[in-house]
């Protein structure tokens, strides 16, 4: 008898590529992000590689955030949840942007570049760039030895393993992680956040990979979902706040891989432009998971309902009245409304990709596109 092993699908796992693969390992990978970073009683953040003081942070003005790709799109969500946990005012952009912008650096600044490689050619010169005006520099890179990594002066890694689909999806959800632990941790040393709301947020953190199991177990209607957008020319991806944040890493996830056209954009900027792009049959995926915008969110879509879009939301499973204003519904078990993007985030890389499925693409290697840009 002999058995002839494929190098290539011994790696896949049974799955059919790699991004299925790295989908369904973002529970492991977001707890193995967590692993030794919160102590035993799950009352505070740890971080025992950061060697980022008490006083250092006490003394942090502003904070600029720079990446590529999803790791910008983590990058945004990111800023929400410092500015709320830890009050420090944050400011994002493109790495490409960043470093022909001449940022001003005023006071003590500190500069996180966030890249899955920790190669990215734009994001090493804005680290660069940002070091040279005397930032300290905070790194979040999934490659310990990268060149990111070795610059830095601090660093945070995602430890989700090795990602080889071009289209990122466990090293998103990971960076996400990492994000909520340093906004804890920022928040902790500051004390901006009372210890009871940062114990139940650590507790509702600590649940998350439970959680995309939930989600992932339920996904069989969006297999149907795929098929039915797979012929479309464009789509739109709207929301408000984190929603929109995700949305736009939706949109990236499905024009990487399907070559569909698609926008996202915050709900509320709809009418001042692009609800001229709504007609009939226009298809609409809708992100609301946080309370207090729900109104606002129905009232978008209702708006392009009444131009005929046909709407997916994507919505908390405790959110009933969503139901009545869409056609369609993915729901997500509920969570602190600031978590919310790991598990919204879980339907949108599978509409992903099964449309490229559906469309016989080579979903792991997509036209155009590397998964390490080194050159500018
Ligand atoms: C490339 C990849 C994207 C990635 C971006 C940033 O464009 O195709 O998936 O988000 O680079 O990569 P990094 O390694 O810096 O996170």
């Amino acid at each position: 008898l002999r058995i002839e092993w494929d190098k290539e699908q011994a790696e896949k796992d049974g799955y059919e590529h790699y991004m299925l693969k790295e989908i369904y390992e973002q529970p492991r990978a977001l707890r193995n992000t967590m692993t030794g970073r919160i102590d035993e009683a799950g009352q505070q953040i740890v971080f025992p590689d950061l060697q980022l003081s008490t006083e250092t942070v006490k003394g942090i003005e502003k904070i600029y955030i720079v990446a590529c790709g999803t790791a910008y799109h983590a990058g945004m969500i990111g800023k929400h949840v410092i500015e709320s946990l830890a009050q420090i005012p944050v400011e994002i952009d493109v790495a490409s942007e960043f470093r022909y912008r001449r940022p001003l650096f005023k006071g003590k600044t500190l500069t996180i570049v966030v890249s899955q490689s920790g190669e990215t050619a734009d994001t090493l010169a804005a680290l660069r760039e940002a070091k040279r005006n005397g930032s300290s520099i905070l790194a979040i890179t999934n490659v310990v030895g990268s060149s990111i990594a070795r610059e830095a002066n601090h660093l945070i890694t995602t430890n989700a393993g090795p990602e080889i689909a071009v289209a990122s999806t466990k090293a998103y959800t990971s960076q996400l992680i990492a994000f909520y632990l340093l906004g804890l941790y920022l928040a902790q040393e500051k004390e901006t956040l009372p210890s009871e709301e940062r114990k139940s947020l650590i507790a509702a953190l600590q649940k998350l990979p439970e959680q995309v199991e939930t989600v992932l177990a339920h996904a069989e209607g969006i297999h149907t979902f795929a098929q039915s957008i797979k012929d479309e020319g464009h789509l739109f991806f709207i929301g408000r706040g984190l929603d929109y944040a995700v949305s736009q890493e939706g949109s990236l996830k499905l024009k990487e891989i399907s070559y569909i056209h698609s926008e996202a954009y915050a709900a509320g900027e709809l009418k001042h432009g692009t609800l001229a792009l709504i007609q009939e049959g226009t298809r609409v995926i809708a992100l609301s998971t946080q309370a207090e915008l729900h109104e606002k969110m129905v009232s978008n879509i209702t708006e392009v309902k009444a131009r005929g879009a046909n709407v997916l939301g994507i919505a908390l499973e405790d959110n009933v009245e969503l139901h009545r204003s869409v056609d369609d519904v993915c729901l997500i078990p509920s969570t602190d409304a600031l978590l919310t993007p790991i598990l919204s985030v879980i339907p949108l890389q599978l509409i992903a990709y099964y449309t490229s499925v559906a469309l016989g693409n080579d979903v792991d290697r997509p036209r155009n596109l590397a998964k390490s840009v080194t050159v500018e």
